[in-house]
């Protein structure tokens, strides 16, 4: 089949993430909700048809929308069950927007899978509204939530919110966390075991919104859960804590202070999102809200809130009381969703507000590239319906090649790139970023996952300037060797010793590090692996490999984080982040084989193998034998130049084609 021809970006206004509006814009909103009564007499949707397209199952979104359309004096089409449309047939999520929106005025769609709302805008000759996809967004859930809280909190700045449950999966929570951030609100995260709010979504928040986030002890938030963790956002007073290696006891005591002294403006609680879970997750530990939390005297203000369905993470107890205020949230879905088409109606025409990130967007050129990594994203589910379209970060902020997919927003790194010139692929490495750069602005930038896909496409691997080896083999034995004996002289406890490799260089030297270890102390200490730019589980377990042990548990452990070369610290910044969101070790010590001497972020290495200051243009690389079954361990070194001239240079190397 053929891809389906894409509309140009940005066409339409449409409603697809929460970014899609800017404050004013919901304040707009906000006061044509107050008014839904007036806006229900001057019938400004007739003549007008909306059509529904929900591919999950809804009660409150679709009946509300419904509802709030009729009341406009506006028409409803609907698939009862989008199984029994075409649908069933093999129909794409692109042919159905592009048919259905010649029907209607309006598109309002729910679909199971990340990104699909965005493809099917990317079709449809009318707005389109996001009621949800997947687990990314579920932004006019958010509408409603903060109109609630505004109705009964007053101004959203300033007020501290809890979010509790199922942060990794629930999309209501993705869409209000950027939302509270954006009106100044503090945000305590309360996630259930292994539900923490997924990597991509903090560090949007840290980026886009000037966020940190500390960890707060669950104990702190007394008897609503147990067993959690909590994190704590706030604007901009940047907490330092993900970035120190060892959290200490005076760390941790203003911590709690910290905690115990914050006022809680609202609980928001969550559903277990079992549905899109692998049935392998447990059933362990899900926090709760009852009677407990209504005793509570620090909660005598906290008003609990739910987008419902709830299940029974939330006790009917609750439904009495005053602070139970998850009915009021669902009524308000009318009013605010009425205001809302009023509000898409009046601008049908109008580009999308420039709320969203100024960004490099990148499409390969070439048949084969770089695939989002979610795989639940509509690009994988359904490639025809959309396209291989991601916001390239160039690095600055991490050293490495970062794609965010613009469909779902997972993002993850990239380690090839090539010049659809010369047909040369390099090794990305942070100093060739501006001629990258300049390859991107004149369109022959081509990326790569792996070294397979280049060379499919005939492209030969840049051979390098002369190398000079840092490290041999016997040396990297021999500073492991040493870094095992330092390691184990400070720990207090061998038993909860967890050595935790970044994948993947940072893996193997991991599991090596262990085997040592284990030659010194008889028994080999549990290995697992941190995935900064994954999609699937940021923290896993290496050795021992056998599945009964269940998932690895950082809690009160001696974490030593492993790496092969600190520059600017950055990824062990992200690294951290991941381990201080997952639980709350005992200690985190940061071991690395090589220390380049140049960071950024006041990250302090406790085990360095060797020492080897070197400049930006410099570019050294750990070789080890489990990564290039061609190599023997080894660390080298070797010198780019760092300016635009560099591009060209690269290019007039002997054999490169030149088509200039
Ligand atoms: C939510 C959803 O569908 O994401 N429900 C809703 O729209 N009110 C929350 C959920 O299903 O848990």
């Amino acid at each position: 089949m053929a891809r389906a021809q894409r509309k140009p970006i940005n066409y339409m206004r449409h409603l697809i993430s929460i970014a899609d509006l800017t404050n004013e814009e919901i304040e707009e909103i906000f006061a044509l909700a107050d008014e839904a009564e007036t806006l229900r007499a001057g019938k400004p949707a007739s003549g007008h048809i909306m059509a529904t397209l929900f591919y999950e199952p809804s009660t409150r979104t679709r009946l509300s929308f419904e509802s709030a359309m009729q009341r406009l004096g506006g028409s409803v089409i609907s698939c009862s069950d989008m199984k029994a449309s075409s649908t069933a047939k093999g129909e794409t999520i692109a042919d159905t927007a592009k048919v259905v929106s010649s029907y209607a005025d309006i598109l309002v769609v729910r679909h199971h899978w990340d990104g699909a709302v965005q493809a099917m805008a990317e079709q449809a000759d009318v707005p389109v509204v996001n009621a949800g996809d997947g687990s990314h967004e579920h932004p006019t859930q958010t509408l409603c939530d903060l109109y609630t809280l505004r109705k009964e909190k007053g101004e959203i700045k300033g007020l501290t919110v809890v979010l509790c449950g199922d942060l990794k999966n629930g999309r209501t929570i993705h869409s209000l966390v950027y939302a509270l951030a954006r009106f100044g609100a503090h945000v305590v995260t309360l996630a259930a075991n292994g539900m923490a709010l997924p990597h991509y979504v903090i560090e949007r928040l840290e980026r886009d919104y000037g966020y940190a986030l500390t960890p707060v002890a669950a104990d702190a938030l007394g008897a609503v859960v147990t067993e959690t963790d909590a994190l704590y956002l706030t604007p901009r007073q940047p907490h330092q804590l993900a970035l120190f290696t060892q959290v200490d006891q005076v760390i941790q005591a203003r911590l709690n202070t910290l905690a115990t002294g914050l006022r809680y403006d609202a609980f928001y609680m969550t559903r277990k999102q079992k549905e899109r879970m692998n049935d392998s997750s447990t059933d362990s530990g899900y926090p709760t809200i009852g009677r407990d939390f209504l005793r509570e005297r620090r909660f005598q203000d906290t008003v609990v809130m739910h987008p419902l369905p709830r299940v029974d993470e939330l006790s009917p107890e609750v439904d009495k009381d005053r602070r139970g205020i998850y009915f009021k949230q669902a009524a308000y879905g009318v009013p605010v969703r009425m205001a809302l088409l009023k509000f898409l109606f009046d601008r049908r025409t109008q580009k999308r507000s420039a709320v969203k990130r100024q960004t490099i967007s990148y499409e390969s050129p070439e048949r084969l590239g770089p695939q989002c990594r979610n795989p639940n994203c509509v690009t994988l589910k359904e490639p025809v319906s959309s396209a291989r379209r991601f916001e390239l970060r160039l690095p600055g902020q991490d050293d490495a090649l970062i794609l965010t997919c613009s469909y779902c927003d997972h993002r993850f790194k990239v380690q090839f790139a090539g010049n659809v010139k010369s047909k040369r692929y390099y090794f990305f490495d942070g100093a060739l970023a501006p001629t990258l750069d300049e390859w991107l602005r004149n369109g022959d930038l081509a990326l790569f996952d792996s070294i397979k896909e280049a060379e499919e496409l005939g492209y030969e691997p840049f051979k390098s300037g002369p190398q000079r080896m840092l490290m041999g083999d016997a040396e990297i034995r021999n500073a492991l060797a040493e870094m095992s004996e330092q390691i184990l002289r400070d720990c207090r406890d061998a038993d909860r010793l967890l050595i935790l490799g970044v994948r993947s260089a940072g893996s193997h030297l991991a599991q090596r590090l262990a085997a040592e270890i284990e030659k010194r102390c008889k028994r080999k200490p549990e290995v697992g692996e941190v995935e900064i730019y994954g999609s699937g589980e940021e923290v896993r377990r290496l050795s021992p490999a056998d599945t009964d042990a269940g998932a690895l548990n950082l809690k009160d452990r001696e974490v030593i984080l492993v790496d092969d070369v600190i520059f600017t610290g950055r990824t062990v910044k992200s690294a951290l982040s991941i381990i201080f969101r997952s639980a709350r070790p005992q200690s985190v010590r940061l071991a690395v084989l090589i220390d380049r001497g140049h960071r950024e972020v006041p990250v302090k290495p406790n085990y360095v193998g060797k020492h080897i200051p070197s400049s930006e243009e410099d570019r050294v690389r750990v070789r080890l034998r489990e990564l290039d079954a061609d190599e023997t361990d080894q660390v080298v070194i070797y010198s780019i130049v760092n300016s635009s001239e560099k591009g060209r240079k690269l290019e007039r190397q002997p054999g490169a084609a030149s088509t200039k």
